[in-house]
C-alpha cells in the first residue's frame, strides 16, 4: 500500500469530485451523437449518460484510495466497468429478458429507440469498454496492468459472470431456489462486476500483497450479495418514482429473489450479516478504507 499520498477531505466531500470525473471521462469516450451511425451513437449515449448512481466507478476510486493507487490510472477501469454495466442493463430490460419500460426514471433504451437499436447499442458498449482499457494514455506505460484489467473485466462479463448469472436468473423464474443456488446466481449476475470494480486498482501499480488482495476479494463477495439483496428489497418496498424502475416488477414476473424465497425479514437479516462481514474485511485499511466503508453503508441503506 502506498501510505504517502494525502487524503485531505472526508469521503463524502470527495464523492462529487469523483462523480464529475467519471462523467467527463464517459462523455469523452462515447462517440458523439452526430458521428455516423448517429442513431446507434445516440442510443449508446442515452444508455450510459444522464442517470445512474455510478456506484461501480465510485468503488473503483474508493478501492484505489484504500490501496494508494494514482487516481489517473483509475479513470479507464471506472469508465470501462460503467460501460459494461450499461450494456448489461440494456439487455436486462429487453422484452426477451425482464421486459421493462422504465430505467433510471426514463424509458428503457428499446422503448426510447427500438429493440434492434438497443441490442446494437449494447453490443457496441462491450468492445468500447475493452478499447478504453487498451488505449487509455494513462495506462499505456503499464502493459501488465492493461492485460490484468482486460482479463478481470472479461471474466466478470462472460458465461461465468454477468451473462451466466442472467441465464440462471431467467431459468429460475417461477422456481424455488435454495439459499446457495440463489447466492450463486447473485454472485454471477451482479457480484462479479462489483468484484471487478474493487479489484481493478489491485491490477495497477503498486500491486498489493496477496493477503490484501484476498481481503478485498472477500469484501467484494459480501458487497456483491448485499447489493443484489438490497435491489430485490427495493423492488418490493421502493417507490417507482424514487427507484426509477417499475416497483413490483420482480413479483410480476415471479423472479427468484431473496425476499421472495425467504421473506423480507430474513432478507434484511442476511443484509445485516453481509454488512458486518464486509466491514470486518476493511478494518485493516484504517483511515484509507473510509471511503469504501461509506460506500458499503450506502449500498446497504440506499433508497434507489
Ligand atoms: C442495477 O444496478 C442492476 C443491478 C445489478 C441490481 P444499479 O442499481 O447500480 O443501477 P444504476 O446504474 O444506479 O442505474
Ligand atoms: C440485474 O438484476 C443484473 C444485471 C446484470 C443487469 P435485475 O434484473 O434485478 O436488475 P434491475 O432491477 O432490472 O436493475
Ligand atoms: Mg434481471
Ligand atoms: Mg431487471
Ligand atoms: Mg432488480
Amino acid at each position: 500500500m502506498n501510505e504517502t499520498a494525502p487524503l485531505p477531505t472526508a469521503p463524502g466531500d470527495r464523492i462529487e469530485g469523483y462523480l464529475a470525473r467519471v462523467e467527463r471521462a464517459l462523455e469523452r469516450w462515447l462517440p458523439g451523437s452526430e458521428t455516423p451511425p448517429s442513431r446507434l451513437h445516440e442510443a449508446m449515449r442515452y444508455s450510459v449518460l444522464g442517470g445512474g448512481k455510478r456506484i461501480r466507478p465510485l468503488l473503483v476510486y474508493a478501492a484505489g484510495e484504500a490501496l494508494g493507487t494514482e487516481v489517473a490510472l483509475l479513470d479507464a477501469p471506472a469508465v470501462a466497468i460503467e460501460l459494461m454495466h450499461a450494456f448489461s442493463l440494456v439487455h436486462d430490460d429487453l422484452p426477451a429478458m425482464d421486459n421493462d419500460d422504465l430505467r433510471r426514471g426514463r424509458p428503457t433504451t428499446h422503448r426510447a429507440f427500438d429493440e434492434a437499436t438497443a441490442i446494437l447499442a449494447a453490443d457496441a458498449l462491450q468492445p468500447l469498454a475493452f478499447q478504453v482499457l487498451s488505449s487509455d494514455p494513462a495506462l499505456l506505460p503499464f502493459p501488465d496492468a492493461q492485460v490484468a484489467l482486460v482479463r478481470l473485466l472479461a471474466e466478470a462479463c462472460g458465461s461465468e459472470g454477468i451473462t451466466g448469472g442472467q441465464a440462471i436468473d431467467l431459468a429460475s423464474e417461477g422456481r424455488q431456489l435454495d439459499a446457495a443456488e440463489l447466492e450463486h446466481m447473485y454472485r454471477l449476475k451482479t457480484g462479479r462486476l462489483l468484484r471487478a470494480s474493487i479489484m481493478a486498482p489491485a491490477c495497477c501499480p503498486p500491486r498489493p500483497a496477496t493477503e490484501i488482495r484476498h481481503a478485498l476479494e472477500r469484501f467484494s463477495d459480501r458487497l456483491g450479495l448485499a447489493f443484489q439483496i438490497r435491489d430485490d428489497i427495493l423492488d418490493i418496498e421502493g417507490e417507482t418514482a424514487v427507484i426509477g424502475k417499475q416497483q413490483g416488477a420482480d413479483i410480476a414476473r415471479d423472479k427468484a429473489t431473496y425476499p421472495a424465497m425467504f421473506g423480507l425479514e430474513q432478507a434484511r437479516g442476511r443484509l445485516a450479516e453481509l454488512l458486518s462481514e464486509a466491514m470486518e474485511e476493511l478494518e485493516r485499511f484504517g483511515e484509507r478504507g473510509e471511503f469504501l466503508r461509506s460506500l458499503t453503508r450506502m449500498v446497504v441503506e440506499r433508497r434507489h
